[in-house]
């Protein structure tokens, strides 16, 4: 492997697979795999549990307030080979994905001050390159001089039916119409909130994997990200 390392940037719409694609990236190049998604996702269920947001309304002032008490942190685990994220100590890992969350995490994530200290903590863990990180503004925001950037988007039947079965594997029930709903929904917030919305990076390469497998997906990656290395080495 090339001694130099790049950092890789992976945005992208809701569940159309970029978690899948960046762990799977970072286990070949040897990489961190940083899920800034479930971070958001923390800081919303902090904010849920705190009674700090309703119905998908967020008492922005009160989150503000509490985000020197809300400490996210990351531990692979080699057993299940996955990545568990920490709620101050707490492994709420299973609990981040639950519908509850999905619901109010782009409301609490579209709030100015929580994209600030998150993207804080986010260019923080790439300092030292490495590093595949996925989300919605990983190559316009958080790492603007990423060596390879990826935009991800699959149809959004497809995207519903993916995160279906990824719940239903996980024994938790929840409709298909549910789940479209929810994707739209966050898809519209992700994309017009004023605060970094998702936008394609204009260096960023689209990647379409309506009609992906998976290892299909990470060849295809990992021969970009081998390329860029090889020419960051020279
Ligand atoms: O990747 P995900 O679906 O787990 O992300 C959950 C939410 O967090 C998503 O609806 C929008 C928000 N998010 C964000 O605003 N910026 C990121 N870099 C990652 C996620």
């Amino acid at each position: 492997m090339p001694e130099k390392k790049i950092v890789i940037a992976i945005d992208g719409y809701s569940s159309c697979g970029k978690s899948t694609l960046a762990k799977s990236l970072a286990r070949k190049l040897g990489y961190a795999f940083i899920d800034s998604g479930a971070m958001y996702r923390a800081v919303t269920l902090y904010a849920l549990r705190h009674h700090l947001v309703k119905d998908l309304i967020p008492d922005e002032e009160a989150i503000i307030n509490s985000l020197g008490q809300i400490n996210i942190t990351f531990q692979y685990d080699r057993e299940t080979e996955k990545n568990t994220t920490f709620l101050n100590g707490e492994n709420v890992e299973e609990e981040i994905r639950k519908l509850e969350v999905s619901e109010n995490v782009s409301p609490v994530s579209a709030i100015r001050e929580v994209r600030h200290e998150m993207v804080r903590q986010q260019q923080r863990m790439g300092q030292e390159k490495g590093i595949v990180m996925d989300g919605r503004d990983i190559g316009t925001v958080v790492f603007p001089n990423a060596e390879l950037k990826i935009f991800m988007t699959a149809s959004p039947e497809i995207r519903a039916q993916r995160r279906y079965l990824e719940l239903f594997q996980k024994g938790l029930e929840v409709s298909l119409d549910e789940i479209r709903k929810n994707i739209e929904s966050r898809d519209h917030i992700d994309q017009n909130r004023e605060e970094s919305p998702l936008r394609q990076a204009i260096d960023a390469v689209v990647l379409d994997n309506s009609h992906l497998t998976p290892d299909e997906q990470l060849d295809w990656a990992y021969r970009k990200a081998i390329e860029l290395i090889e020419r960051n080495d020279r």
